[in-house]
């Protein structure tokens, strides 16, 4: 089955994830339509896509005129009633099943007929948000990894009812974006999560268990197992929230005992400690 054309990409939700696609897609050369809540939080995530595409421009990776032409390729908007026209719409919203269901309900009342509604959902299941709409079959997962702009890799997660062209299509693009696109189908955490959560929840429990500081447990993983940045670091990268989240999905679903998130990172999202993007989680960051 051949994939569809896709001119016009819709990004609903400018989160890092969000903000991390459109970016992708802009500089792919897709014209974007990207949707913040609030007008404030759609310019901040214009200022953050302008400001990694400027670092581009100062490490001589792009022109000028090329950054500029990828910014005029965005528009931000706070309607849904702006993804009219798009060909592909990507959500990236919070990890909530009941919000996720609700917008791809409106979607479909807003979209054409063919247009392709994917997901950009760490551990909910692409299925149970396809049964929103009365055509599941243009619903498919694309899971991209944080930071969008940098990870290669994006899962083209088939759920039950998905038909083969928007898979097709959701992979081309995935290939557009310069991505190294897999197909999988909608299991609990598709590919990744379903091996990395337990595997970084292993590394958090060690924390107690070997009273180790977060900064020697990033070296011990970092030095000694080559990964490109520690457990600590990643999962504030990802978000506590995030990763509580995803840790409880997936042990609702396979009930085992290392998915459940540790109760330290449950302390932690509870209190607010959310990682990098709230100023603090394992570290602090003066930054965000
Ligand atoms: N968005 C866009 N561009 C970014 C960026 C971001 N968030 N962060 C950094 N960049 C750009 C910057 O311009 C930076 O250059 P600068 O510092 O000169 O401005 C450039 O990218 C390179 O950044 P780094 O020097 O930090 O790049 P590194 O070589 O250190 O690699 C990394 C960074 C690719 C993130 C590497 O550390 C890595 O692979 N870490 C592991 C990340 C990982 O495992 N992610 C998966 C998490 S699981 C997940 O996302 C699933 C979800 O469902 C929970």
């Amino acid at each position: 089955m051949a994939a569809r054309e896709i001119r016009t990409v819709g990004v609903v939700g400018l989160g890092a994830m969000g903000a991390g696609i459109a970016q992708l897609a802009v500089e792919a050369g897709y014209a974007v339509v990207g949707r913040e809540v609030t007008a404030e939080l759609g310019e901040k995530a214009r200022g953050r896509i302008a400001h990694f595409l400027q670092r581009k421009v100062d490490k001589g990776q792009i022109g000028a005129d090329a950054r500029e032409d990828a910014l005029a390729r965005l528009s931000p908007t706070t309607e849904l009633s702006a993804f009219a026209d798009c060909d592909l719409v990507v959500e990236a919203i919070v990890e909530d099943l009941d919000a996720k269901v609700a917008l791809f309900a409106e979607l479909e009342g807003i979209v054409g007929p063919d247009t392709i509604l994917a997901t950009n959902t760490s551990a909910l299941s692409v299925t149970e948000i396809a049964s929103a709409v009365s055509t599941p079959e243009r619903v498919v997962g694309m899971h991209f990894f944080n930071p969008a702009p940098l990870m290669p890799l994006v899962e083209i997660v088939r759920a039950e009812l998905s038909s083969d062209e928007a898979v097709e299509t959701a992979f081309a693009v995935g290939e557009r974006l310069g991505k190294r696109p897999i197909r999988c189908h909608d299991t609990p955490g598709f590919v990744v999560n379903r091996v990395l959560i337990p595997l970084l929840n292993d590394c958090l429990r060690v924390l107690d268990e070997a009273r180790v500081s977060p900064e020697d447990l990033d070296t011990a993983m970092t030095a000694g197992a080559g990964w490109p940045m520690g457990p600590c670091t990643l999962v504030d990268l990802v978000g506590i929230d995030v990763h509580v989240h995803a840790s409880e999905a997936l042990y609702e679903k396979l009930r085992e005992p290392r998915m459940a998130p540790p109760p330290r990172i449950v302390a932690m999202r509870n209190a607010g400690l959310l990682g990098r993007k709230s100023g603090r989680g394992f570290y602090v960051y003066d930054d965000s």
